[in-house]
């Protein structure tokens, strides 16, 4: 393989590329291939910070009154770019990010989609308009910009999710300042350098590079950030929540998953095993709606188990790269440590270990951070591998007798994002779209692959009521703002005058 140059890459404040003050760096590495350098990136300080959130500031009251459609221009621009460097930025993806060419395209093709979602929006935005109570009198609710927005995204979809925080946010007329995963910056360095290119006004989008701690957290505290939208872990987002209560800033948290996927006696059984593999370790089991848990009904229990065992075994492992590279790696080591970790405990608390359970180190995987496609069957729903967020190749399989014990397992967990269901019988599946206890439901389809002008979001503890994605985001990145025009030229009072 060709060598490719690496970088050494600035924030991006005010319009600009501006080194990090601290001049501290951090190092942007191949998850399939450590020694790979893919980038260089500055270690951004709470001084960085909060020039990214002043120059956001200055720019917010002409971008705030600059015409939505205006604003959508400048997306449908973006999203033309993305779609021109489409295969580039995959390509950088992979090296970033770990997961396989295909997905990497889908990261990418989901910004654009999302780009040009929002694109239209800027012709819609709709309000509403309202009969008065009161004769002569006009009632309607639009909606305004919140502000300054603070976006802190995660490094499994390192191009969508930015996108689906940047570009409703710019739409509704908000500034934003953006920091990234350290372990996926190149994407947002490429989303960011798209929305430069297609005439984003200085200052409307900052980006800040760096950690939680060093460069997320003066984002929180500051009281000129209105909004803030974080996805990752619920650990994390609870420090998020925290952190924003006392500015009373509005915040969305996108966070864990447990999600599962329930196989009926009644099923077609190959398409579900097709399912269960694809939503277990499509993005090596690193998304928030990845399937980690499959509960399977009696009857097609032990074929279930032989069939998706053997599929587990089978999926080649290897550099996302490699146009036969059915699974990447994990993100880093820390999360290939994880993952070993509840490999261990998984069998500490006796479940069958049926495929998998190791780290691949040989050969072209040595300095990559790999793990086997990993599969526990004849589990029990309260054991840990079936309770926590693994975010990793571990599929846990859970027999189960009836569908109420389906749906019990199922609700079971603290989470509550992504659930699905495969089943013939049209009762079963409406009584499951019904009662599953998530954000989003599938029938006779994985739990990932949700589609960006839906509503994406979880309950319980995956999220805190707000939903991205959709029109459902535009709540989210605006206030309603309510207005009454009285020509009656007179004291209307309402409550009072019109019950006369
Ligand atoms: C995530 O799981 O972190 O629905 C986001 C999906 C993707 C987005 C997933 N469109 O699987």
């Amino acid at each position: 393989m060709a060598t490719v140059a690496t970088s050494t890459y600035s924030n991006f404040i005010n319009g600009e590329w501006v080194p990090s003050r601290a001049a501290k760096t951090f190092d942007d590495r191949n998850p399939a291939n450590s020694d790979e350098l893919v980038g260089t990136f500055p270690a951004s300080t709470a001084e960085d910070i909060s020039s990214a959130i002043q120059a956001a500031k200055d720019a917010f009251p002409k971008w705030r009154l600059t015409p939505a459609p205006k604003r959508a221009e400048i997306l449908y621009r973006t999203a033309e770019i993305l779609i021109e460097r489409k295969e580039e930025f995959a390509r950088d993806m992979t090296r970033e990010m770990g997961k396989v060419l295909a997905e990497t395209r889908g990261d990418v093709q989901e910004a654009i989609d999302m780009t040009y979602l929002m694109a239209g929006e800027g012709r819609r935005l709709f309000g509403e308009t309202t009969p008065s109570e009161l004769p002569n009198k006009f009632a309607m609710a639009v909606r305004v910009p919140v502000g300054v927005a603070g976006l802190i995204t995660p490094w499994n979809f390192p191009m969508a999710i930015p996108s689906w925080k940047a570009m409703p946010a710019l739409v509704c007329g908000n500034t934003a300042v953006l920091k990234p995963a350290e372990d996926t910056p190149l994407s947002t360095y490429h989303l960011t350098q798209a929305l430069s290119e297609a005439g984003l006004p200085a200052g409307v989008l900052n980006v800040v590079f760096g950690d939680g701690p060093g460069a997320g957290a003066p984002i929180l505290k500051n009281r000129d950030v209105s909004l803030v939208s974080f996805t990752g872990s619920t650990e994390v987002g609870r420090i998020v929540s925290e952190a924003c209560a006392p500015t009373f800033k509005k915040c969305h948290l996108e966070m864990g998953g447990k999600n599962i996927i329930i196989v009926m006696d009644d099923a077609n059984l190959p398409l579900a095993i097709d399912g269960a593999v694809w939503g277990g370790f499509g993005t090596t089991g690193q998304r928030c709606t990845a399937a980690s848990r499959i509960a399977v009904q009696e009857k097609v229990y032990r074929e279930f188990v032989d069939k998706f065992v053997a599929r587990a075994k089978t999926l080649r492992v290897g550099d996302g790269l490699d146009p036969a590279t059915e699974m990447g790696p994990c993100i880093n080591e820390q999360q290939l440590k994880t993952v070993m970790n509840y490999v261990e405990i998984g069998v500490a608390e006796g479940a069958k270990l049926a495929a998998g359970g190791h780290r691949l180190e040989k050969g072209a995987l040595a300095k990559g951070w790999f793990h086997e496609p990993t599969v526990f069957v004849d589990c029990n729903p309260r054991m840990r591998i079936c309770q926590e967020e693994i975010f990793g190749p571990v599929v846990s399989i859970i027999p189960f007798e009836s569908f109420d014990d389906a749906l019990e397992i199922a609700n079971g967990v603290q989470y509550g994002l992504s659930a699905s269901i495969y089943t013939r019988n049209v009762n079963n599946a409406f009584r499951a779209q019904r009662d599953l206890q998530t954000g989003i439901v599938y029938v006779n389809a994985p739990t990932i692959g949700a589609e960006v002008h839906l509503p994406f979001g979880g309950i319980k503890n995956t999220g805190n009521g707000h939903r991205e994605s959709g029109v459902a985001a535009l709540d989210f990145y605006s206030d309603w703002k309510t207005l009454y025009v009285d020509y009656s030229d007179r004291l209307q009072r309402a409550q009072i005058d019109n019950s006369e």
